[in-house]
């Protein structure tokens, strides 16, 4: 089987834009969410139930903020969404951290990409069918179908660089980004490609898709005084997801392929483990009992036993049923035959404290920060958590509450979950080169 090697890293996200300015910040345990009242001069963000978002700070990438004329060329922002404009910026980034810069026809014919989106352009479709209503035909604009388009961001990427190996976009809800990153490594591991560019993004924090979210109950109302409180996974007052908004991308390569250039390797892909709830559209089913299939089939996958993961990087969004149902699983799973001894031996964090949630964006976005601590040994802090669950739930694993923790990490599990009841794991582990 071919191996599969993370060369190059890249982030759009509410903690900053570049990998060193985010993990600086998620480290040191700061909060990228804010207060969405005034946003764009637009009043209706001020009549939902909840009034906080994780937002990309505005500024020059020097400085970790999102400036997209560093990203885009003249022009191009007409063409492109914002979710494919932060695609881009994530891409161009991973790319220039693995030094992947093909020439050669050959080179560029045995890379690909495969970067998704949970939701898409959002508000191009509202402000579309808003003059559409207004004025019908002549309103429509030559440019909304391909903007609109999920796998638009996807396209552009391979415009952008000639690349021509597969061109694909999974759009999985909030497992998106991690289904990005493991199908593409199957299409290496699988022959199609030597090189994937791989990663999710997501931006729509507007009114109306927050007030669809608001309606299904699943985002946090109790903190809009107070927003960078208002995620906090895990902890015994959290009452939903914050939306957040940004993008993900990695650098896949074939192990060989990565030794040949003598490319620097943060990790390998070890592990890749798909399945489905088959029980509700937005609700996971709350025993845990059962095997929860995707963690234990990326361990099948890695053939690795539980007992050597040695961090978990959890989905945990901050709802009430969902953060439990997660604990249930990964220590039905941690602590079972080939597990580890004790629920304190777990050591679990979850990123969406810090960044909110990414939705089509977190699994890339949290898989980037899992990569990072196992490069770095440092594990992330799950922010905002004073008071670990209720006592009936059962949160006794070390949560890394608030403060990051040193720790030589060789294998790290990430999970993904969206409505819809589709789960996803990657496993990432150290490799010599
Ligand atoms: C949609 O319309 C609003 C209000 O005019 C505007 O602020 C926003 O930039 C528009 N979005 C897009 C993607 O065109
Ligand atoms: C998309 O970008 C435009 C222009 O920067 C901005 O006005 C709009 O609010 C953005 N849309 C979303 C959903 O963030
Ligand atoms: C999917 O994830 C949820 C949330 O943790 C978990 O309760 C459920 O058991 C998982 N289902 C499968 C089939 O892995
Ligand atoms: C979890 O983290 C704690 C504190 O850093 C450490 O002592 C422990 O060994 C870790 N557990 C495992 C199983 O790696």
């Amino acid at each position: 089987m071919r191996r599969v090697v993370v060369t190059g890293l890249g982030l759009v996200t509410p903690l900053g834009v570049g990998v060193q300015h985010a993990w600086k910040r998620l480290l040191a345990g700061e909060s990228g969410v804010v207060s969405l009242i005034g946003r764009n001069g637009d009043p209706r963000f001020a009549e939902l139930p909840s009034t906080v978002g994780a937002v990309v700070p505005q500024g020059n990438a020097n400085e970790g903020g999102w400036n997209a004329i560093e990203w885009i060329e003249k022009g191009d922002d007409r063409r492109m969404a914002n979710f494919t404009q932060y695609a881009i910026g994530a891409a161009e980034q991973a790319l220039r951290d693995a030094e992947w810069k093909p020439t050669l026809d050959e080179q560029k014919e045995r890379t690909g990409v495969c970067v998704g989106s949970g939701i898409g352009a959002f508000d191009d479709t509202v402000n579309a069918t808003a003059a559409y209503e207004k004025g019908g035909y002549r309103k429509v604009s030559p440019l909304l179908v391909p903007r609109i388009l999920i796998n638009m961001a996807a396209g552009h990427i391979t415009m952008k660089y000639g690349f021509r190996g597969p061109n694909h976009a999974a759009s999985t809800a909030c497992t998106t980004g991690a289904h990005s990153i493991g199908d593409a490594a199957r299409f290496i591991m699988f022959g199609d490609a030597d090189v994937m560019v791989a990663g999710g993004t997501e931006s729509c924090i507007h009114p109306l898709a927050m007030g669809g979210f608001a309606r299904a109950r699943s985002l946090a109302t109790e903190f809009n005084d107070r927003p960078a409180e208002a995620s906090r996974p895990f902890d015994r007052d959290r009452c939903g997801f914050v939306i957040g908004e940004g993008a993900g991308a990695v650098v896949l390569e074939e192990y060989e392929h990565a030794k040949a250039r003598g490319a620097r390797v943060y990790g390998e892909l070890l592990g890749y483990g798909l399945s489905a709830d088959a029980h509700h559209m937005t609700a996971p089913p709350s025993d845990g009992s059962g095997a929860h299939l995707s963690m234990r089939r990326a361990l099948n996958h890695a053939k690795l036993p539980a007992s050597q993961i040695d961090y978990i990087n959890a989905h945990a969004t901050s709802t009430p049923l969902g953060d439990a149902a997660e604990n249930q699983a990964i220590k039905a799973l941690m602590l079972g035959k080939d597990g580890k001894q004790s629920a304190s031996e777990v050591n679990v964090s979850s990123c969406k404290g810090a960044v909110g949630h990414l939705l089509g964006a977190a699994g890339a976005v949290e898989a980037i920060f899992s990569i990072m601590a196992l490069h770095e040994g440092v594990l992330p802090p799950t922010i905002n958590l004073h008071n670990p669950g209720d006592p009936a739930e059962d949160f006794d694993c070390n949560y890394i509450p608030n403060q990051a923790q040193e720790k030589e990490v060789r294998a790290v599990l990430t999970n993904s979950f969206g409505f819809g009841g589709t789960n996803a794991s990657l496993m990432f582990g150290k490799v010599d080169v």
